[in-house]
């Protein structure tokens, strides 16, 4: 295994059939070829990935996405010109060429168009649009940098191409249609106040199981430490003498490691930080993290909707 930002080399090994570590700017994905269902069993293999929990297609361009749909409706076409490339995923009614796999058998499939310059470029190499989910193994904490890729999936692929840290930090915004109402399946890296400004209001599914959104089973994105989720003044009172560490939003607590979101109280920080420092929490020495929820606003809401899960095992 090799990491580089050798953007033909990873383009080789995807035409080759491999699966990849390719990165985004949500977070980075696990790539392989989304029209051979071969190459996304493996992909479900690498992770460990249950097959009911489909897998978003990323697509170069808006035009290329009516080769993988039916229709592209007018809500989405809304979105599309407003958003794409960028941080939100759309559920639409799938053509044919998807293979089953990729979507559990759901009638729409997620479709993607990535903003990162690297995965652009890598995406306008290739003649099929890229499968990739969260670049973890099932039910972890997703990577926001080739090293977190390479430390837990580093032996299971041949080169993760390295784009840097994730600027956005959070999964894409999934959004869908059904009965003529908008859906929002996963706050994510697009805010819904953004996405209400272009449609009005949407609906949010939250903490669903749901077939619609299998992926979004509670205990997703979860550390291994315990996590406990609360008002940090009265928590650090409680576990006073005891070795816990410390996530919080802008201020600073007595803990044997505290990491600040954000000291500013910036929440598009705060999520850029967010996975990382889960991450450098859960390998620390303590025993327990201790946390606190941000504003429930903009990013906050995606913010709260990980640190929620993340608790709840
Ligand atoms: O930002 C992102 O979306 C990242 C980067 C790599 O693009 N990808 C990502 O993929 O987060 P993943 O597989 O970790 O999460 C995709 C979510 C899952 O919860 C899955 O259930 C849902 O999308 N999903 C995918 N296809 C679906 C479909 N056809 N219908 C309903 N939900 C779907
Ligand atoms: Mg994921």
């Amino acid at each position: 295994m090799s990491i580089g930002s050798n953007i033909e080399q990873a383009a080789a090994y995807l035409q080759e059939g491999r699966v990849i570590g390719i990165p985004t700017e949500t977070v980075y994905g696990l790539a392989g070829n989304a029209l051979r269902t071969e190459i996304v069993t493996k992909i479900f293999e690498i992770k460990n990935r249950p097959s009911f929990d489909p897998l978003i297609v990323h697509c170069p361009s808006r035009e290329s996405v009516s080769h993988y749909v039916t229709e592209v409706p007018q809500w989405a076409n809304d979105l599309m010109k407003a958003f794409s490339p960028g941080p939100l995923t759309f559920l639409l009614p799938r053509k044919t060429i998807i293979p089953d796999l990729v979507t559990s058998g759901l009638d729409r499939v997620a479709i993607r168009i990535p903003a990162h310059p690297v995965a652009a470029e890598l995406l306008s190499l290739l003649d099929f649009p890229l499968a990739a989910p969260s670049a973890n193994p099932f039910g972890y904490i997703s990577p926001t940098s080739a090293f977190h890729v390479e430390a837990q999936l580093g032996n299971l692929i041949p080169y993760i191409l390295d784009g840097g840290h994730c600027t956005i930090g959070l999964e894409s915004t999934i959004i869908g249609e059904e009965n003529r109402k908008l859906i929002v399946y996963r706050a994510g890296g697009l805010s819904i106040e953004e996405i209400e400004k272009i449609t009005g209001p949407v609906e949010i599914r939250e903490g669903s199981s749901s077939p619609q959104a299998p992926g979004m089973l509670k205990s997703h994105y979860a550390p291994r430490k315990k996590f406990i989720l609360g008002n940090l003044k009265e928590l650090t009172e409680q576990y006073s003498g005891k070795n816990y560490s410390v996530l919080s939003f802008e201020d600073s607590y007595p803990g044997k490691h505290n990491k600040i979101l954000s000291p500013e109280g910036d929440l598009f920080e705060a999520a850029h930080n967010l996975f990382s420092y889960m991450r450098m929490l859960d390998e620390s020495d303590s025993e327990f993290i201790l946390a606190e929820k941000v504003p429930d606003k903009g990013l906050g809401v995606a913010i709260n909707d990980r640190l929620n899960r993340a608790s709840s095992k």
